[in-house]
């Protein structure tokens, strides 16, 4: 496909002017002009789900000269070309198909003449099987009990997936205790061991490339805890198993081959939730929740295959972001979810936008010369209200941010819930249209007149002034259903997949991150020979050596 660099479009110039008579333009204005504005900019998707876009600092034109950039920039193409198995990650020569792991309607997808499809559908037929064994109890340890837990060993794509679907599917959990490990923080695993018994755990390393050290490291260590009691290499069999693309690696580790469930390269880590890393969500909720939870991201993907640009959710959405970051200049964009069993949700797109875009270098190799992804963040409502809103509120940054909101909650208690959603409206009505002139007007008059009796001054007025114009997507949602949550998070991934093709940077690498782990690997065979060693800088070697000053 065509690189084409967004800043050099007819579009590009057409939005660079309209920016200049827009930018001062409040929302409260943009309301008061247009009765109709709910209705313009909000879109439904089936009976599920409604984004209300409308408290964004857009008019029609703006929205209009945006659909024609992603038109100009040849968005749909490129959806058609991730779709059919074309090698989009240039830089690892690798097709991107997370959207083949939830194909329902398993029509052939091609990946160097194969049909990717018959290997989907084989591992997915596995990880059914064996959930279903663990689950009805036939599945048995060492000492022929049953498991009660499972514990999942991965980090990035192979942790924050599965734990956030987990925790957001909460409601729909069997019996099984399921524990995640990712930090190489030996904390982590020994408070996770505190909780289980050898004889009825069951180990999940999740790892795409089985090289990960965090990952290998704490799977080392669990084999060790593990084999303390069972003593009987041959009992790893019936306890240890690999997600990956790595068959070598895990086998080599010491995985039986009917032990690893498989999935490929062409699944970028931070969308391997959907392979067999999900095998942690299958075990919580079972094999037919996990299917209706791909229903719903495959549901997604139709829409964005097929929509039109005005009516496609994940298009808009990105095509609103990229409006704030480089016409606004926000580095930020938030994320709250008003449901607490989504509390990981940012987290889990923190790393999946972030690393997919966090990028400098064009598709052609060029310094990039606008800005790229943005920072991501985000806590659960009403949390968050009474730690960073006041910020939002009153500080001086633009942050754009999507508030998700169940229509029904899975916990009913009280008035809980109509509280929740009062909330959520408040903070939303709140940042766009800040104090209301009416009341600034009426503290105002207050303020004048109590001038004269000195004592009774509310000369606090000014402080208590809220500008709003801060911008929000509010995404309402029948219910956090399996289905529901998948319609979500593959609405967010195609956001970040529009975006990334918009900004012209290859969006299924992370050459950021390797830096960092050679660097520790480096360090680490270096540790105890640093005088005299160039490799280090003296603010490395300075805090080394205050670190074994404790050890000696
Ligand atoms: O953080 C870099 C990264 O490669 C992520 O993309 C990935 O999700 C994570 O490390 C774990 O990698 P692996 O699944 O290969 O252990």
């Amino acid at each position: 496909m065509k690189h084409i660099n967004l800043v050099q479009t007819r579009s590009w110039s057409i939005l660079k002017n309209h920016f200049k008579m827009i930018k001062n333009v409040h929302l409260r204005d943009l309301f008061l002009l247009d009765a109709n504005r709910f209705e313009k900019f909000s879109i439904c998707f089936e009976n599920e789900m409604l984004v209300d876009f409308s408290k964004n600092r857009i008019t029609e034109n703006t929205l209009k000269y945006l659909l024609d950039l992603a038109e100009e920039m040849n968005v749909k193409k490129a959806i058609k070309s991730m779709f059919s198995g074309e090698k989009i990650n240039e830089t690892e020569n690798r097709s991107v198909l997370h959207i083949a792991l939830r194909n329902r309607r398993n029509s052939p997808i091609f990946v160097d003449n194969c049909n990717v499809m018959l290997e989907v559908n084989h591992v997915l037929k596995k990880m059914k099987d064996f959930s279903e064994l663990v689950i009805t109890g036939k599945w048995k340890g060492y000492t022929g009990k049953s498991i009660s837990d499972v514990v999942n060993i991965g980090i990035g794509g192979s942790d924050l997936g599965p734990y956030m679907v987990t925790e957001a599917l909460r409601p729909y959990k069997n019996h099984l205790n399921i524990h995640y490990v990712s930090n190489i923080d030996g904390t982590h695993l020994t408070e996770v061991l505190k909780k289980i018994y050898p004889e009825t755990t069951i180990f999940l390393i999740a790892s795409k490339t089985f090289t990960t050290e965090e990952t290998i490291i704490n799977a080392n260590s669990a084999k060790t805890w593990f084999l303390k009691y069972s003593k009987d290499k041959s009992s790893l069999d019936k306890h240890f198993f690999a997600l990956s693309a790595n068959i070598n690696n895990a086998l080599d580790f010491g995985i039986n081959i009917k032990n690893i469930f498989q999935f490929w390269n062409w699944v970028g880590g931070r969308f391997s939730l959907w392979s067999s890393v999900g095998l942690s969500i299958i075990l919580s909720i079972g094999f037919n929740n996990f299917e209706k939870f791909l229903n719903g991201a495959h549901a997604m993907d139709n829409h964005f295959y097929t929509s039109e640009y005005k009516k496609n959710i994940p298009i808009i959405l990105a095509l609103i972001s990229i409006w704030y970051t480089n016409f606004f200049g926000s580095e930020t964009e938030a994320i709250f979810p008003y449901d607490q069993y989504m509390h990981r949700f940012s987290a889990y797109f923190q790393q999946s936008n972030m690393e997919s875009n966090g990028k400098s270098i064009d598709k052609k190799g060029q310094k990039i010369s606008y800005q790229t992804g943005p920072i991501i963040w985000g806590e659960p409502g009403t949390n968050g209200q009474h730690a960073f809103f006041q910020l939002m509120h009153q500080g001086t940054k633009l942050i754009p941010s999507d508030f998700i909101v169940p229509i029904i909650s899975h916990n009913h208690i009280d008035n809980h819930h109509i509280k929740l959603i009062c909330n959520f409206l408040a903070q939303t009505k709140a940042l766009a249209f800040g104090t209301s002139e009416k009341s600034f007007l009426k503290e105002k008059t207050i303020f004048k007149k109590n001038t004269k009796h000195l004592n009774k001054i509310d000369k606090n007025f000014l402080f208590k002034q809220c500008i709003g114009n801060q911008p929000t997507n509010s995404i309402l949602i029948r219910k956090i259903t399996p289905y529901n949550l998948g319609v979500l998070i593959a609405l967010y991934e195609h956001k970040i997949f529009v975006q990334g093709h918009l900004l012209n940077i290859f969006s299924f690498d992370q050459w950021g991150v390797e830096l960092g782990k050679n660097l520790a690997k480096n360090i680490y065979k270096n540790f105890y020979n640093i005088e005299n060693n160039k490799y280090f800088d003296s603010s490395t070697k300075g805090l080394i050596n205050f670190y074994k000053s404790f050890y000696k």
